[in-house]
């Protein structure tokens, strides 16, 4: 079971960011919690390392990525990185015809040592 949502700060960067913009890149070393927050905001969610689907991601990714942007907004593509082409592919669906589609694209970032 999930563990209560504690607020942040960057909930209100997000809020913020996901006005001004249609697709919102979230990037942080491991486990400081983009997936969690991402969450919070997310009307619905593509989960890239999924073991059960990431094989069906692939190949949608490579055939029609368009399909991994279907769902409610916001929506969030955890480890968006599996499939670089969501990425793009944000940018030219989240235009006008197919309305406001703000996306999270989340990512792991190494930390430097
Ligand atoms: N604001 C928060 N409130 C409650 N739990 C949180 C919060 N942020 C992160 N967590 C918990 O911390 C752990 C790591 O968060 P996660 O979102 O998976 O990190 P990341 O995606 O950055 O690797 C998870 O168990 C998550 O539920
Ligand atoms: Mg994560």
């Amino acid at each position: 079971m999930k563990q209560k949502y504690l607020p942040r700060i960057a909930d209100k960067v997000l809020n913020t960011a996901l006005e001004a913009s249609g697709a919102v890149l979230i990037e942080g070393p491991k486990w400081c919690g983009k997936t969690r927050t991402a969450e919070e905001k997310a009307a619905s969610a593509l989960y890239m390392q999924d073991p059960d689907h990431s094989a069906s991601y692939q190949q949608a990714a490579d055939i029609k990525p368009s399909l991994l942007l279907n769902g409610d907004t916001p929506r969030l593509i955890d480890e968006w990185q599996m499939a670089p082409v969501t990425l793009g592919c944000g940018s030219v669906c989240g235009g006008s015809t197919r309305g406001n589609r703000s996306i999270y694209l989340n990512r792991f970032c190494r930390t430097q040592r």
